[in-house]
């Protein structure tokens, strides 16, 4: 076998299942190896030996076969590929993958792969827009599940509407831009991102203008070189990235404990947009008005989570790199900002109101590393993120 080109195909079982075999068709003329999985409800819509006929391969149906069991052992064929590859994924796996159920062969590889997982989905349109589907898929979404469609469009059902599979040649071409590999495969890098919530009592807060846009531009970028990204994420109000590993936090403490948890990596990069304060003692009940006097809070300092990973002694990550968001004086604040914080690169942009860069779509940046300082022309923040991300892959390649 090739190395990168081996596709673990589950089938499961809905009527764009007939869709399957034009998939592997398209597959093997790419020249991707399938290892087919196929559910007990797929084998009533296609059989198993079209399956094994088109791909070449054994198909495995059973959790429970014994001879499959003793060729080819459950962990061991979630292991045989280079990506898992759902088509269709029926609102019924969705459900079960996303509950980390593993009550058939489908979902215990789903469970047991470490290989990166792309679904097609393939549901009526009400079932794909029922809350319980859009809630696993986001699940799914935030273990780092992508998605290829599904797109729009007339259904065996007879309604119309969101729900159908992508074609598969889109499958197909969604699975080879997967197994292209970028310069920063194997690489595993931890982004931050967004703005983080500090709690004033249940239902006020302190937060801040970032849209996490930056960050979540960044981690696309990462994700699009080939690098395993964990993105730790305050509420933004840019969705995150799929086909990245999402821990959504509110507040400075849980995203302090969210990075630490996601090392050792290879590199860390704080674009999120960090409450310095909290309150102090956030009240366990809404703050009621008591007369003219207007409540005092006490605030606190929050952690430096750049700082803190900068300065490890042990498990450091290789290159730290901080964002710094000046009003004034940018290149000096940012470049003392790097030698207190003890990272390696700072990202400096100047974010008075005039620029319109917090929440806006573009950025313009100064990276300051060891070295000295460069400052890069206004561009777009998926620019700025994509000469990051090259420059982070070079980096980390020296
Ligand atoms: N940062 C962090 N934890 C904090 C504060 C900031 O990890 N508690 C990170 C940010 O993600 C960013 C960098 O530190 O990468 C600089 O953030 P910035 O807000 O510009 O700096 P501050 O340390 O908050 O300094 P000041 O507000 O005084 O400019």
């Amino acid at each position: 076998m090739a190395p990168g080109n081996r596709v673990l195909l589950i089938i499961s079982g809905g009527i764009a299942a007939y869709k399957s075999l034009e998939l592997i068709r398209l597959l093997k003329k790419s020249g991707i190896d399938v290892s087919p999985v196929m559910t007990p409800s797929a084998a009533e819509f296609v059989t198993p030996l079209s399956v094994s006929a088109l791909s070449g391969e054994k198909v495995y149906t059973s959790l429970f076969d014994l001879t499959d069991e003793a060729e080819m052992g459950h962990i061991q064929l979630s292991r045989v590929a280079d990506l898992v590859v759902v088509a269709p994924a029926t609102a019924h796996l969705m459900a079960r993958a996303a509950q980390g159920q593993a009550d058939d062969l489908a979902t215990t590889v789903l469970l047991a792969t470490d290989t990166p997982v792309l679904m097609a989905p393939a549901m009526n349109v009400r079932m794909w827009d029922h809350p319980a589907t859009q809630r696993n898929c986001e699940q799914l979404v935030r273990d780092g599940v992508q998605f290829v469609g599904p797109n729009k469009g007339s259904m065996a059902c007879g309604e119309y509407g969101s729900g159908r599979m992508a074609e598969p040649s889109e499958i197909c071409q969604a699975v080879q831009a997967r197994l292209t590999t970028g310069p920063l495969t194997g690489k595993k890098i931890v982004v931050t991102s967004g703005p983080t919530h500090e709690p004033i009592d249940p239902v006020r807060y302190i937060a801040n203008r970032s849209s996490g846009a930056q960050g979540t531009a960044l981690a696309v970028a990462l994700r699009d070189l080939g690098a395993d990204v964990t993105f730790v994420t305050g509420p933004a109000d840019v969705a995150p990235p799929q086909g990245v590993r999402v821990v959504s936090v509110q507040t400075a403490f849980e995203m302090q404990l969210a990075v630490s948890e996601a090392l050792p990596a290879d590199a860390a990069i704080f674009a999120a947009a960090v409450s310095d304060f909290r309150i102090a003692q956030p009240n366990s009940s809404k703050i009621k008005k008591d007369g003219d006097a207007a409540p005092q809070l006490e605030f606190a300092l929050n952690p430096d989570i750049l700082a803190g990973i900068a300065q490890l002694q042990d498990g450091r990550p290789g290159l730290v790199v901080g964002f710094a968001a000046e009003t004034d004086d940018v290149i000096a604040h940012a470049t003392a900002k790097r030698s207190r914080k003890g990272c390696d690169w700072i990202v400096a942009n100047d974010v008075r109101p005039d620029t319109g860069i917090m929440g806006g779509t573009e950025n313009a940046v100064t990276l300051i590393t060891a070295s000295g300082s460069e400052s890069w022309p206004r561009m777009s923040k998926t620019a700025v993120a994509q000469a990051l991300a090259q420059r982070i892959a070079d980096t980390l390649s020296e």
